[in-house]
């Protein structure tokens, strides 16, 4: 599940404050050096527009001004006569405002996520309120985009990265319906009313959930003897099972007893399902209506659109790819799983509710790896400087602590990030690492700045990683989790994919790409959390750091990332197939849809009896909608890239700085199959995806 929880990081990373001030347009250029002198004195990051630790009412006094200064050369952008657009009076002032303006508005929204102060956070929650309305408002202007599209129309000359900008703009007010009827507007605006309230209820309604099973001791035989007592016992000595992941996951792995793993399996499945599936099927059908009066032929084909894959008939032949191919391998993968499950249980059909246990019987048996003692390997000083190296090593980087730095809590560090050879300062990263009260409880990265030209000068990109490591107390060391070392690596390929940007243009920050692109480098890189030697660079037993793990617990980790690779594809594969379907066709009733589709892909696994697709894949269908593909797909091409470039030599900087140079630093200024080909020399492809999965049986 671990594909699950990054995609909704990266959901979090990537929406929001980010998404909405890219909206935002304009402001002449000789206002904002008016501003930008006015602001000088004030408390911020030097040589950039970022502020930190500001107060609950300068939090609301910069809102306004940015309200006031967009609204400003939003008008007089607007007032350009049509016949006089050029790209000086137009475009310039739109692209200089979204560079100044995005770390004004993320100034005033991060606080929401990290700040200290209770007064600060509701300052942010509520500019974030205003500033969205604002920018909303912003994205229907239709004088603003009637000028945009007299510029197009007039054909002036324009540069490949200035050419792509402008499109970027048209379409993202295409996307928004600028162009339809008035009546059609207020339908389509209608529509999106109802689809965010379908959607609030759909997770309300979840959230809210808080069902539970009543069990008695034999029910849960061989569960831990912990588990078992931080479970509440009831008068009538039963156990309380909440239908919560923290406590079914441990069950479908741990219990002996197969009808309790179905029970189980089975009532966490059914979770609000009879409300959510009529939910769910509204939502399915509003999306179709919306994305048909924008002139699509489905909602799938509207979403992938601006994507790498471009339409949903390259994400059908994508995934049945690579399931054909897989099939052969999930099948000896099964069949070991149901010799297991006939040693312990006889002769019983195999299900759902066996698949998660005999996986962990068979990991116990073909591995000797305890993750409790690997984590005391993974002291967070040691994991984030070894981090640091091998980045520095592979990207010609170099990353410094400023110490003293003004920052909005005492445990958070500055760095910052230059380049090796030429000490050129490239950006700054903050790292917020430690959970706290009031802290936002997830993982995620936000931009503070993207990197771009304004006003003739660089503006270096800024970001912080907020993460949630236990914090230290007295003076023993924070541990990691391997899992935990897997995701740092992995978001902070995010950060350097920000930092290493050399765009033009503020909107094609490395954070701002599409998810399909955007995780290749991630995943790129999380594979160097499973070679011995970067592994022991980022690693050291906590009280005695000269030891490092050994070479054993190495190899068990790589292979314990490749066991049943087959059928782990075919049930991710299942989800996106369902997605896709139900995105671009008619009418799809998603029971019999789900019914039908999951023996097919599942090798003749029936759907576990009673359980219902509404509840079976919730963080899917709202937010994810139409691109549960984008993670499969980033990382075939991520198993493209390491087998062409890295696969023998993990410390090859000129492969490193290749990779910088060419596919990081254009972040979105070019289209990403174009930079893939730059980058290989031939046309990327799947196969060195499929070899790697097949190749790694065991
Ligand atoms: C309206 O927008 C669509 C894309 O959404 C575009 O194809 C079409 O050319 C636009 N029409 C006009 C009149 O600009
Ligand atoms: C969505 O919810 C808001 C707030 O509850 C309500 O004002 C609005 O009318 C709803 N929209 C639709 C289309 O139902
Ligand atoms: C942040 O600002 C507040 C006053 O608004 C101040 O009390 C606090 O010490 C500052 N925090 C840090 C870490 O500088
Ligand atoms: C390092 O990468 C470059 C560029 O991809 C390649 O030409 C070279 O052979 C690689 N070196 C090793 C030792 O793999
Ligand atoms: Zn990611």
């Amino acid at each position: 599940m671990a594909a699950n929880k990054k995609r909704e990081r990266n959901l979090i990373a990537y929406t929001g404050a980010a998404a909405v001030a890219a909206v935002a347009i304009n402001l002449i250029v000789s206002a904002v050096n008016a501003h930008r002198e006015k602001l000088k004195k004030k408390k911020g990051l030097a040589g950039t527009n970022v502020r930190i630790n500001l107060s609950a009412s300068e939090i609301k006094r910069l809102a306004d001004d940015i309200i006031a200064k967009s609204k400003e050369v939003y008008d007089s952008v607007a007032s350009v006569p049509l016949e006089k657009v050029t790209y000086m009076n137009v475009i310039a002032p739109l692209a200089e405002l979204e560079a100044y303006q995005f770390p004004l508005v993320q100034s005033c929204l991060f606080p929401k996520k990290v700040s200290p102060l209770e007064d600060v956070r509701k300052a942010s929650s509520d500019a974030e309120i205003r500033l969205d309305s604002f920018f909303l408002m912003c994205r229907k202007r239709e004088d603003v985009y009637r000028v945009i599209k007299a510029f197009v129309e007039k054909g002036e000359w324009l540069g490949p990265e200035a050419k792509q900008y402008i499109q970027c703009l048209v379409r993202d007010y295409e996307r928004n319906g600028i162009n339809l009827t008035l009546s059609k507007r207020k339908e389509l605006e209608y529509l999106r009313s109802r689809l965010d309230n379908l959607s609030a209820q759909y997770i309300q309604n979840l959230n809210e959930d808080n069902s539970f099973l009543l069990l008695g001791d034999h029910e849960l035989a061989g569960m831990p003897p912990e588990f078992i007592k931080s479970l509440e016992k009831t008068e009538s000595a039963k156990l309380k099972v909440h239908l919560r992941n923290h406590h079914v996951s441990p069950i479908l792995e741990h219990c002996k007893v197969g009808a309790t793993r179905k029970l189980v399996a089975v009532a966490y499945n059914q979770r609000r399902g009879k409300e959510n599936l009529v939910v769910l099927d509204s939502l399915i059908q509003l999306r179709h209506k919306f994305a048909r009066l924008l002139g699509y032929s489905n909602y799938a084909d509207f979403v992938i659109e601006p994507r790498m894959a471009k339409n949903s008939a390259k994400v059908f032949e994508f995934l049945e790819d690579i399931s054909a191919s897989v099939t052969g391998l999930a099948n000896i993968e099964l069949s070991m799983l149901k010799d297991l499950k006939r040693i312990e249980e006889g002769d019983s059909p195999f299900g759902m509710e066996d698949l998660l246990y005999y996986m962990k019987r068979a990991e116990e048996r073909h591995l000797n790896l305890d993750l409790g003692e690997v984590k005391q390997y993974f002291p967070f000083n040691l994991v984030l400087s070894g981090i640091f190296k091998i980045f520095q090593d592979l990207f010609g980087l170099r990353f410094e602590e400023i110490s003293n730095a003004e920052v909005w809590h005492g445990t958070v560090c500055l760095y910052s990030i230059l380049d090796f050879s030429t000490s050129e300062l490239l950006g700054y990263l903050y790292l917020d690492m430690f959970s706290r009260e009031g802290k936002y409880t997830h993982t995620c990265i936000l931009p503070l700045q993207n990197g771009c030209l304004s006003g003739g000068t660089r503006q270096i990109p800024v970001a912080i990683l907020i993460s949630q490591c236990p914090k230290p107390i007295d003076q023993n060391p924070v541990l990691l989790r391997f899992s935990e070392v897997v995701s740092l690596c992995h978001e902070f390929t995010h950060v350097v994919h920000h930092i290493c940007n050399q765009a033009t243009f503020a909107r094609f920050s490395g954070l701002r790409i599409e998810a399909d692109f955007s995780e290749i480098p991630s995943q790129l890189l999380e594979n160097w959390c499973y070679e011995g030697g970067c592994l022991k660079m980022m690693s050291g037993f906590h009280q005695d750091i000269t030891k490092s793990i050994t070479s054993e617990m190495c190899r068990a980790l790589k292979r314990r990332r490749d066991m049943f690779s087959g059928l782990k594809l075919k049930q991710e594969i299942l989800f996106c197939l369902i997605d896709q379907i139900i995105h671009s066709s008619e009418d799809v009733d998603i029971v019999e849809l789900l019914k039908d589709l999951h023996p097919k892909v599942m090798l003749g696994i029936p759907l576990l009896e009673g359980t219902n697709p509404a509840s079976c894949f919730p963080r899917y269908v709202v937010g994810c909608e139409a691109i549960c593909y984008s993670y499969l797909w980033s990382e075939a091409f991520a198993a493209d890239i390491f087998a062409s470039k890295f696969k023998d030599d993990l410390q090859n900087q000129t492969a490193g700085l290749q990779l910088r140079n060419k596919v990081l630093a254009p972040g979105g200024a070019k289209d990403p199959l174009e930079i893939l080909r730059n980058y290989l020399g031939r046309e990327p492809s799947i196969d060195s995806f499929i070899d790697s999965k097949t190749r790694n049986s065991w």
